[in-house]
């Protein structure tokens, strides 16, 4: 399976991902390349140090649809079949995601569907929740909608702030990304109309 990984930061899902492919654990793939709409974003050099391929697809004050075109095009051109989006801060147009029927998966760092859109975590600290998590789902039309396929809870302490739950949220995102990537790999779940499960044999 090709994949595809598109960030817009720091890269550590991106980087776990790639981990795990080149290790064996996520089998028979190959992240075919990462992209960023950001040409400083720090996860470019972590993926170059693991010889994956990268590519900067700026906005340069282009429509969405424009900037989402181009991106299409590179990851059909390389044959991508599963696109990853790992920190990746901007919302795709219709096009991009019609484009991928099923084949775009995003990690958002709440409990979806609570706490939807930009810094997740501190709408949770300023909610008052007592357990937040990550989600990994589909990628749909609409924003952090598509059909879930994994959740991980973490607890919110008295003493958190934002930066600490994010911190303590994003030690579970990257098992949590990787098992639902080796998931897809190996063929092991479907989607039943919003639900995501096991394949019966
Ligand atoms: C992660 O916490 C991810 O869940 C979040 O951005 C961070 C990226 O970190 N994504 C979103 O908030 C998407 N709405 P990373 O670049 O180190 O993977």
């Amino acid at each position: 399976m090709k994949i595809g990984i598109l960030i817009s930061g720091r890269g550590s899902n991106m980087l776990a991902i790639v981990k795990a492919v080149q290790s064996g654990l996520i089998p028979d793939s190959k992240v075919a390349v990462v992209i960023s709409d950001k040409i400083n974003a720090e996860g470019l050099l972590k993926a170059k140090e693991r010889k994956i391929e990268t590519l900067v697809v700026g906005k340069n004050g282009r429509a969405r649809e424009e900037h989402d075109a181009e991106i299409v095009e590179e990851l059909k051109k390389r044959g991508v079949e599963l696109i990853c989006l790992a920190g990746y801060m901007r919302l795709l147009s219709k096009e991009f995601v019609r484009a991928f029927p099923n084949k775009i998966i995003n990690i958002h760092p709440s409990l979806l569907p609570a706490f939807k859109g930009l810094d997740a975590q501190r709408q949770a600290i300023d909610y008052g929740v007592k357990v937040s998590g990550c989600t990994v789902h589909f990628v749909d039309e609409a924003l952090d909608h598509g059909a879930i396929i994994a959740q991980k809870t973490v607890a919110v302490i008295d003493d958190d702030t934002a930066e600490t739950l994010a911190a303590r949220i994003l030690e579970h995102e990257h098992a949590l990304y990787v098992q639902a990537v080796r998931q897809i790999a190996a063929g092991e779940i479907e989607i039943v109309g919003r639900r995501v499960v096991s394949v019966k044999n």
